[in-house]
């Protein structure tokens, strides 16, 4: 198939991009590069021996997103384009509106108006908000609790109306548990611009020696050991739902919400002793207080993803923590 992916030069794009050459797909890439840079096009390239399409672009622009459609053969999207930080949402939220609502807006019309309905969105276990029962399955109930997570609800609410006026779009909405990791080249990873807010990025960075220390935000939580616990997935098993999930629009599967995640748990310190084996004990810490809006412990219930889209997670919390230690190294020597 011919697939559009706005945002693709980002993390999770990046490695959709990927998987879905690799399952023989057609790639063409939109993004504007506001937090991804033109170089993770040829790391794709040279990842996966096969060329991708890229228009450098905004999903604001409604007369360049008409423009892309026009002129080319798309036969599904995925949506990946919107800004993810959630301090930044708050700080800032009609920017975050204007940029994840108003621009899916912008996408869906001209989806529409092309006659292009298959879609996949990429949302966030953040919908949940707040709720306590664990596991979360798409069932549980949502409300968001910040700016960010209030565009991914409020976007999830639109397309289940659009799909409710036009059952002919097939729709999948994916709501990520918390990715990590990076490829096995090493070559595409997750570089966030500035102090990482992120566990695993910020314990990459201390590992080598551009940050002290981590803080680990509370160990006085109620879960295994006092501190978060957190449903972490890796980001290629995470690209890897992206292709079922093409295959599953295939099916005309109507409108679906899928979780991906891997059902496990692990908490922070889990984490970093984790990535200690890895690192050689190079990640030096301290106990903080709790962080603002951090909630215990939460992780999915992956079995409906499992189930109907025949996929499921398969890299352990070792991979994940080995995959970003190799990313950072080498983003560090290339720095040098
Ligand atoms: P990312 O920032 O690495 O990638 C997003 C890409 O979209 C970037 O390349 C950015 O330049 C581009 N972009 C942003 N606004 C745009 C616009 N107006 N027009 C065109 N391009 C635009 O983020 P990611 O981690 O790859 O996340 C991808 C999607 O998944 C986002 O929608 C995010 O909210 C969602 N998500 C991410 C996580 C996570 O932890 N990474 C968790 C849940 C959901
Ligand atoms: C955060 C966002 C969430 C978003 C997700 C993307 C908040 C409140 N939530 O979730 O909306 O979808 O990222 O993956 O920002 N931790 C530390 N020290 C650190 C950083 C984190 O101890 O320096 C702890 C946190 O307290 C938490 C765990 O590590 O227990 C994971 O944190 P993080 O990676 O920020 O993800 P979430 O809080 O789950």
């Amino acid at each position: 198939m011919n697939i559009l992916l706005t945002g693709g030069l980002g993390y999770i794009g990046s490695h959709t991009a990927v998987e879905l050459l690799n399952a023989g797909h057609d790639v063409l890439v939109i993004d504007n590069l506001c937090n991804s840079s033109i170089d993770v096009k040829d790391r794709i390239e040279e990842i996966t021996d096969k060329q991708i399409q890229f228009i450098e672009t905004d999903i604001r622009i409604k007369e360049d997103i008409d423009n892309v459609f026009a002129n080319n053969k798309i036969d599904a999207v995925i949506h990946f384009a919107g800004l993810k930080a959630v301090g930044e949402s708050v700080q800032n939220p009609l920017y975050y509106y204007e940029n994840n609502i108003a621009g899916t807006i912008n996408l869906l019309q001209v989806m529409q108006k092309y006659n292009v309905k298959n879609l996949v969105f990429s949302s966030s276990a953040t919908v949940y908000g707040t709720c306590q029962e664990m596991p979360l399955s798409e069932d549980s109930p949502t409300g968001a609790v910040n700016p960010y997570g209030r565009t991914k609800l409020f976007i999830e609410e639109m397309l289940k109306d659009l799909y409710t006026s036009d059952p002919s779009f097939n729709i999948i909405i994916l709501r990520y548990f918390n990715p990590v990791g990076a490829h096995d080249s090493g070559i595409i990873g997750e570089n966030p611009r500035g102090i990482p807010n992120n566990l695993m990025p910020y314990i990459a960075r201390v590992s080598v020696g551009i940050l002290d220390e981590l803080s680990i935000y509370g160990d006085d939580y109620d879960t295994k050991d006092g501190t978060g616990v957190r449903d972490y997935i890796h980001v290629v098993d995470l690209a890897c739902g992206h292709v079922a999930s093409i295959d599953k629009l295939s099916e005309n599967c109507g409108l679906a919400i899928y979780n991906l995640g891997t059902g496990t748990g692990y908490s922070v310190l889990e984490v970093v002793n984790e990535f200690n084996k890895v690192c050689g004990g190079k990640v030096k810490y301290k106990i903080a207080p709790r962080r603002d809006g951090d909630i215990a412990e939460y992780y999915a219930s992956p079995k409906k993803a499992n189930d109907e889209l025949h996929w499921q997670a398969k890299k352990d919390l070792h991979s994940m923590c080995e995959s970003t230690y190799n990313y950072q190294i080498k983003e560090l020597n290339k720095n040098k």
